[in-house]
């Protein structure tokens, strides 16, 4: 059977990825697992170490992201064992009992601990903390948390009015708001709850649409009381909590299995089996938007485990020369709940019959790059048809894609997003800072290697 040639040029600052495509008869094929969902093992990383007793964690995402989160918390004063997949012990030291850290805590690159942490630090009392990322993440809008911790008496500082990292904390005792979010956003929500765990009263929440609600569904898992309002998006916490230590099992993140979905969606002759992968409905608009371009997809042995619903998902693209799926449009209530895989999903519309539109997704552009010039470029340097809308992305399907040189923009979504469409571009692609995939998905080459050559 023909294989794509997968090769990575390493040197001291950088990776480059070499897929070089055979001329004929590739097809994709094997099962595979992905990591642990990005979103879940942070909160489990946060919650355990502001919980009493011992939280045991199974699944957890070795990436840059979380080892990130683990790092702020340790120096904190959590004890959290070495990060590994099978099992990570956090010794929680109980609300509002965390350390005055003697140094600056580093979020890297993860816009996930940093806001997290600000709804949990600025409910401190007497504490000083200083929190910085890298550049992307200190180019990145704080002041979505940083506004309503402020209605909450949170003291906050930092460039541009304390609207963007390093950002100083002087930590306070919190009072309870209701705030209503103009955007649809998990981290919003899970960062004024977090400072709700502590403030005396109920602190609401309420989103245009609704985001992932991983916090909610963990928080009471740890024993807060929250109390939920679906019909209006709202979320209440009842504070002061008290959160107990539990066993958290994390499912493989649904993020990362999108890039599997969409090879064996558009790699004619393709199947592969996703294993153990996170269902939660409001991650699933992939699995809509895929399903509504005409993917076939199919959800096994659906399950819950630790309060997340699991699935195994196959995906299959028949042979043939015509394209395997159509266009479609995309946008509204769907887009939250599919934001991060929109880079995905355009290398896909260039595989569908007709022009597919993103819209309302203006989000993406205060990503960990702007996501929409950045696939559009990119993409079209490879002989795609997309145009940037200012909230989205205009894709005409059916371009033929030729391998060229291509950049990630130390985006990892935006470097995986490249190698899949690399595999259906004729020639040789080379992807330039590659390594970034390692933030969500440190074993994506391995994989790729691995269904490429049918055999994972
Ligand atoms: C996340 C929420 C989303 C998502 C990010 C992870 C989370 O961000 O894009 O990758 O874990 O809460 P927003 O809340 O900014 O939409």
């Amino acid at each position: 059977m023909p294989v794509a040639i997968v090769t990575l040029k390493s040197t001291e600052h950088q990776q480059d990825l070499i897929i070089q495509r055979p001329t004929s008869g590739l097809s994709l094929q094997g099962r595979l697992r992905v990591p642990g969902d990005k979103s879940i093992s942070h909160r489990a990383l946060m919650l355990g170490a502001l919980a009493q007793g011992e939280t045991e964690i199974q699944g957890l995402l070795i990436g840059e992201d979380p080892r990130s989160t683990a790092a702020c918390f340790r120096a904190l004063g959590a004890e959290i064992s070495e990060l590994n997949t099978e099992y990570v012990r956090v010794q929680g030291i109980g609300l509002g009992q965390l350390q005055e850290p003697a140094d600056v805590l580093n979020a890297g690159n993860s816009g996930t601990t940093l806001r997290l942490m600000l709804g949990i630090l600025a409910s401190h009392p007497g504490r000083f903390f200083t929190v910085t990322g890298d550049s992307s993440l200190r180019s990145r809008p704080m002041s979505r948390v940083v506004k309503p911790l402020q209605q909450m008496l949170a003291q906050i500082w930092g460039r541009q009015g304390g609207t963007l990292a390093p950002l100083a904390i002087q930590g306070q005792q919190l009072q309870p708001i209701k705030y209503h979010s103009p955007i649809a956003s998990a981290q919003v929500k899970s960062c004024i709850l977090l400072a709700g765990l502590m403030a005396e009263g109920k602190t609401t929440v309420t989103e245009p649409a609704l985001s992932r609600d991983h916090s909610e569904r963990m928080l009471q898992g740890f024993g807060a009381s929250l109390s939920i309002d679906p019909e209006t998006h709202s979320v209440t916490i009842l504070g002061p909590a008290q959160l107990q230590g539990q066993s958290v099992i994390v499912p493989g993140d649904i993020s990362s299995a999108a890039f599997w979905l969409v090879a064996g969606a558009v790699v004619p002759g393709s199947e592969i089996c996703i294993e153990n992968v996170g269902v939660n409905p409001t991650r699933t608009g992939i699995l809509e938007a895929l399903s509504m371009m005409g993917a076939d997809i199919t959800l096994e042995n659906q399950r819950v485990v630790a309060g997340e619903p699991v699935a195994d998902l196959r995906v299959r693209c028949r042979g043939g020369g015509t394209l395997p799926l159509q266009a479609c449009e995309i946008a509204g209530d769907v887009i939250p709940r599919l934001i991060d895989e929109i880079p995905i999903l355009a290398v896909a519309a260039i595989f569908a019959k007709g022009t597919t539109v993103i819209r309302d997704a203006a989000e993406l552009r205060v990503k960990e790059s702007d996501r929409i010039a950045v696939i559009a470029s990119e993409l079209n340097r490879l002989g795609a048809k997309v145009t940037e809308l200012p909230d989205g992305l205009e894709i005409s399907g059916g371009t033929t894609l030729t391998g060229t040189d291509v950049d990630s923009h130390t985006d990892h979504r935006i470097a995986m997003s490249l190698a899949i469409a690399a595999l259906n571009a004729t020639g040789t692609t080379t992807i330039h800072r590659a390594e970034a995939a390692a933030i969500s998905y440190p074993d994506f080459f391995q994989s790729l290697i691995g269904v490429a050559m049918g055999n994972e």
